[in-house]
């Protein structure tokens, strides 16, 4: 029997319930909305999509988002001071900049400027070192979203092995740390570009998180029986049926995968809702810490 799709969008409808009412009580008690304010320089096609889902769905939720764009042209030392005046902001809870960043910009400096405390991103150096070593801060949204769908699967993760394949600041790194706290207690391969056979490893995986940036990353003679997949990638492929001219693919061979795993998430419709999804739970947080 075929594996199933694990639906993200339902698992983000449910926990957007959850949030909206967390919004409600916050704004109750405090007369005001939790805000997120979204920085995006440049008009990058994918970024603009990325940067628009979030808004739409902080209005849904009943999240204020303070949609900030600027030209590719602004100088960064502009841009620095705009995330200096969000840090002291009070209507403003989270801060995100959208990645990456046109040429020229330095984006660590930049990730660096947004105070810590409205990090909803959980990028910054002292939000990754406290996930690190396992302090309460901002966990990343991707990685934290991913644990939640690997739950809601149905799989129990402590004791499995799970082999992540890529190793991103933004995917790779932090869901195989994620993975290997405590509380979730897998034991953790992680495989990059430097792994002379990924296949050797993923096959003895019952979970496989792939964030590699590539199409046809995972395919299914890579995947041991009843294995969990967690597809990462958001792709571009030419389609000229398409009313945009392309079609979304993720990093895995979905036809080859559905046959040998016991879930996957789709692409479109998988990961990326979750991701908005634990955005919108870190804002909410960063509002009832103020
Ligand atoms: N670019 C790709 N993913 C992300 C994300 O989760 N946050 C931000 N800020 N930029 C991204």
């Amino acid at each position: 029997m075929d594996g199933i799709l694990i639906d993200g969008k339902a698992l983000a409808a449910n926990t957007r319930a959850e949030i909206a009412s967390g919004v409600k009580e916050y704004e109750a008690k405090s007369g005001r909305k939790p805000g997120l304010a979204v920085i995006l320089v440049g008009d990058n096609p994918a970024s603009v999509s990325y940067v628009t889902a979030k808004e739409k769905a902080c209005a849904e939720v009943g999240i204020y988002s303070k949609e900030i764009r600027l030209p590719e042209t602004i100088a960064e030392e502009e841009l620095l001071r705009t995330i200096e005046e969000l840090n002291h902001d009070k209507t403003i809870d989270g801060i995100l900049v959208q990645l990456p960043l046109p040429k020229g910009f330095d984006e660590k400096k930049v990730i660096d400027t947004i105070a810590s405390e409205k990090d909803v991103d959980g990028f910054t150096p002292i939000n990754v070192g406290k996930m690190l070593i396992g302090e309460k801060c901002f966990l990343p949204c991707t990685p934290h979203g991913i644990i939640k769908l690997i739950e809601f699967s149905g799989m129990d993760i402590k004791g499995k092995h799970a082999v992540v394949i890529g190793r991103s600041n933004i995917v790779g790194k932090p869901v195989a740390v994620l993975l290997s706290r405590k509380e979730t207690n897998a034991t953790v391969t992680l495989c990059h570009t430097g792994t002379p056979d990924i296949a050797k490893f993923t096959r003895e995986a019952d979970i496989v998180v792939v964030a590699a940036g590539r199409p046809n990353t995972l395919t299914g003679d890579m995947l041991k029986k009843g294995a969990v997949v967690i597809d990462v990638g958001v792709n571009r492929i030419p389609d000229p049926s398409k009313p945009k001219g392309f079609r979304l693919v993720g990093d895995a061979d979905l036809e080859s995968c559905l046959p040998v795993c016991s879930a996957i998430t789709p692409v479109p419709g998988g990961v990326g809702p979750m991701t908005i999804t634990m955005l919108l739970w870190n804002t909410l947080l960063s509002a009832n810490m103020v």
